[in-house]
């Protein structure tokens, strides 16, 4: 299959294109340095030229509700109508557990935008609902610090890692387009402040963190299960714990092999 990655040089998109030309399959990574620009349509006929699939893992470099929907509404509309000028037969697009409940995170109303242009349109399609990553743990952090504390919110969290998320996204895009949401998860829930504490240890970081019921995510107050996901979720393979391990001993024999 030919099967197009839009935003396939970011975290989960590389990964993607990896696993699908892993698969045998002809994996195009598209993104504005190779030429394709959602937001413009500069470089779509001519990647979607014979493709059977395409992946949307892009994201928007603001992560505010006007930017992020502007972004993903214009990106979104001219990529369904490519496609659908291309013969492609499924659209496959990664989004986020929570987004289809009521909540108040402006980036979460951005993603919803995205979804309903997709379910709006003809294309048969899969969207696929995933957690939190865990190599976002440090970035939480940093931008919860206040002073020397970090201050998360005290909901739960049910991470995972990148890797499972591209596995699970490569096997939606070769499978029948689902024309639903497909919630994906970690193996296991935290607490908020529970999994920041454990990405701040592994790196050797000594600030504090504190659960605080006030504290925003993404400019929101969350209530308890906002980011878990419902029953029926297809649940990674990667614990947390493991994937900290692995990083470290990564961060061990890289150091080693630079001194
Ligand atoms: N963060 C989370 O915990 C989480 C959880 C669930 C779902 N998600 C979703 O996962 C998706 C992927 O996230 P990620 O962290 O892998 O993103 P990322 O690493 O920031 O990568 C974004 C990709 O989009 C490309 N892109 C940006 N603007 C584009 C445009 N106008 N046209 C074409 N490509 C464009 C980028 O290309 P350049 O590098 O050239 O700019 C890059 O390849 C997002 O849609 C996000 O909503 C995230």
């Amino acid at each position: 299959m030919r099967i197009v990655v839009i935003g396939g040089t970011g975290l989960i998109g590389s990964k993607v294109v990896r696993n699908l030309a892993d698969h045998g399959h002809e994996a195009v990574a598209a993104s504005p340095d190779s030429g394709v620009n959602t937001l413009t349509g500069e470089g779509l006929r001519e990647v979607l030229e014979d493709a059977d699939v395409v992946v949307d893992v892009s994201n928007s470099r603001a992560f505010d509700e006007k930017s992020a929907t502007d972004f993903f509404t214009k990106a979104t509309g001219n990529l369904l109508s490519y496609e659908k000028a291309a013969g492609v037969k499924h659209h496959v697009a990664l989004s986020v557990v929570g987004t289809d409940r009521p909540n108040d995170i402006g980036y979460f109303h951005a993603k919803a935008a995205q979804e309903k242009l997709i379910r709006d349109s003809a294309m048969p399609y899969s969207i696929v609902h995933a957690t939190q990553f865990f190599e976002f743990a440090k970035s939480i952090a940093d931008s919860s610090t206040v002073g020397q504390e970090v201050h998360v919110p005290s909901a739960l969290i049910q991470p995972m890692a990148a890797d499972d998320v591209a596995n699970a996204v490569a096997r939606v895009a070769v499978g029948t387009p689902l024309n639903r949401i497909l919630e994906i998860a970690g193996p296991e829930p935290f607490r908020f402040d529970e999994f920041v504490r454990m990405g701040l240890a592994a790196a050797n970081d000594s600030r504090k963190v504190v659960a605080d019921p006030q504290a925003p995510y993404f400019g929101a107050l969350l209530s308890e299960r906002a980011l878990v996901p419902g029953d029926g979720a297809s649940l990674g393979e990667v614990r947390f714990e493991d994937w900290l391990s692995q990083r470290a001993l990564g961060a061990t024999v890289t150091s080693g092999g630079r001194s």
